[in-house]
């Protein structure tokens, strides 16, 4: 029987999804850069992982101006990552493991490799080919000034000036022109690359930008000071979570539907918690991430207030949560929770001092958050390297930084590099078994000592911490979709699932007692001498 089928639940609901950045996951070919029959080669350790689908970050043709989010060809793999006859027999084979896949779908922008930008760059002002981006008259009396104020999330005007003086859009480097959705040829294009690679297979996109689509017409100054790699959270934001974006959708959705087996749309929208259930209504997407967890310092109350939220916006429009403590575009949780909850973990990379970090903190807490992720109704998505308790890597020589951030905050932010060196698979081979060769970003000192190899032999370690979770996950009590907070002590964060799996965690600094139960099934580090949790670990009990 095909695993895939004759779930009564569609996956998605709860599934565990694992986020593959595709360069940094396994290299085949021994040129430093990870690539699709690397991944294939590991599905083996991805299924005995017991993840349910996978999202691959982008694979398509691109200069890699930002790490392949610059799209030149929507239809075919970008040749460092092989070809498409590989990611068709990727495809295949992971549904032979039972796993899905999720392709990573970027509509805001292109790169400016694309024929169409190409086109638009030469054509005379005026020409239709033009109206498929986002190009205007600057201001001033030449039109030497940008049209707006808007700044672009990497740091830096988001205008940059064509050579016959007008100015194209781009909310996030320079090579990533922004498409215009109020173009008929734009969203008819999508449609086409949407069925392009539902026809390949894909069971579902994540949509990049999904809150970026839609600019205010009348182009208004935003007025406000610009902030890097944050998306504003106000209302009527010229740019950001305008109401527009839901009159796009639906028409992907029915696109998605008329395919059969469940195949899904999942949303990357940075925006305020009240407004994310509206990406979420049955002719939207299918799931959008749930980014106040990852955003919440560990702390109670916060996590309580977060997770709370999460289960009753997403009940109310018929979806369920979508769990995310980390992914390639922040800083790992094994050193974001090392830090004072009051420090800008983005900044504190350049700013320091080192002495903030705890780290031995910081890895206890992303396992006991882990525990607590994956007993929480709805579905969970882990990043690659979560599974082995990876850390930031704070230290990458500055001329190797490859995300445009590093350049474009003029040096105030390093990026998001750190999040995005190559795994270690096995501590005794060349680049800790990421390739024959160098990783393209250097590995720190160590690195093989945290690889699956090793970590597979030992029975503490944070992969069999995860392994066991997943297991214990599918056998316990993810079929309900409710919670019940359990009456403890404020400093926890503890709560039931209807199955009877109750999970508790720890972030007071004292040990506690656990509640009544008849069997302990994981913890994420052991209990006490006598019994108890200790601070910052969670068990899960029967
Ligand atoms: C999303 C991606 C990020 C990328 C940006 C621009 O936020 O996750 O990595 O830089 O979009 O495409
Ligand atoms: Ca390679």
């Amino acid at each position: 029987m095909n695993r895939l089928d004759g779930l009564e639940i569609p996956w998605w609901r709860r599934g565990v999804v694992y986020q593959v950045y595709l360069r940094s996951f396994a290299d085949s070919n021994g040129d430093g850069t990870g690539d699709v029959n690397g991944l294939r080669s590991r599905l083996p350790y991805l299924a005995d992982l017991g993840v349910t689908a996978l999202w691959i970050t982008p694979w398509y043709r691109s200069p890699m101006a930002d790490g392949g989010y610059d799209v030149a060809d929507y239809r075919d793999i970008e040749p460092c990552f092989g070809t498409l006859a590989d990611a068709e027999q990727l495809i295949s084979d992971a549904h032979d493991q039972g796993i899905r896949i999720i392709a990573d779908l970027v509509p805001n922008h292109t790169s400016t490799e694309h024929d169409w930008f190409k086109q638009a760059r030469t054509a005379p002002i005026g020409d239709p080919s033009r109206d498929r981006y986002h190009i205007r008259d600057g201001k001033g009396a030449d039109g030497a000034e940008p049209p707006t104020d808007w700044t672009s999330v990497f740091g830096g005007s988001a205008w940059t000036r064509l050579p016959d003086g007008q100015w194209y859009l781009h909310l996030f480097a320079r090579e990533q022109p922004d498409l215009n959705w109020g173009n008929a040829e734009v969203r008819a294009e999508f449609e086409s690359i949407f069925r392009f690679w539902l026809d390949r297979g894909v069971d579902g996109f994540r949509i990049d930008v999904a809150h970026g689509l839609v600019k205010d017409p009348t182009f208004p100054d935003v007025g406000a000071a610009p902030e890097i790699l944050v998306s504003a959270n106000v209302p009527d934001h010229p740019f950001w979570d305008r109401d527009g974006i839901h009159e796009i959708v639906p028409s992907w959705r029915a696109i998605v539907e008329a395919y059969d087996g469940y195949r899904i749309l999942v949303a990357e929208a940075w925006v305020r918690p009240e407004r994310l259930p509206l990406y979420l209504r049955p002719d939207e997407y299918h799931q959008s991430f749930n980014f106040d967890l990852l955003k919440a310092p560990w702390d109670a109350a916060r996590l309580r207030a977060v997770i709370d939220d999460g289960v009753k916006a997403a009940a109310a429009v018929g979806s369920t949560s979508t769990w995310v403590l980390s992914n390639h575009d922040v800083m790992r949780e094994a050193t974001r929770y090392g830090l004072p909850a009051d420090v800008n973990w983005r900044t504190w990379p350049v700013t320091g001092p080192a002495e903030l970090l705890d780290e031995a903190a910081g890895i206890r807490r992303a396992r006991a958050a882990a525990l607590l992720m994956l007993a929480l109704p709805g579905s969970a998505y882990i990043y690659q390297g979560e599974e082995l308790g990876l850390p930031e890597v704070c230290d990458l020589p500055t001329d190797v930084l490859d995300d445009p951030v590093w350049e474009r905050s003029n040096h105030t932010q390093r990026g998001r590099d750190g999040s995005r060196v190559p795994l270690p698979w096995d501590r005794s081979k060349p680049a800790a078994g990421f390739g024959s060769a160098p990783a393209w970003l250097p590995q720190p000192e160590g690195w093989g000592e945290l690889s699956v190899a090793a970590q597979r032999e030992d029975p503490d370690s944070t992969l069999q911490l995860y392994r066991a979770a997943l297991a214990l996950r599918r056998r316990h009590g993810v079929d309900d979709e409710t919670l019940d907070w359990l009456d403890t002590d404020p400093g926890t964060v503890a709560f039931r699932r209807g199955s009877g799996l109750r999970c508790v965690a720890n972030l007071g600094p004292e040990p506690i007692e656990l509640p009544e139960h008849a069997e302990v099934l994981l913890t994420s580090s052991g209990l006490t001498p006598s019994g108890r949790l200790g601070t910052d670990d969670a068990a899960w009990l029967l």
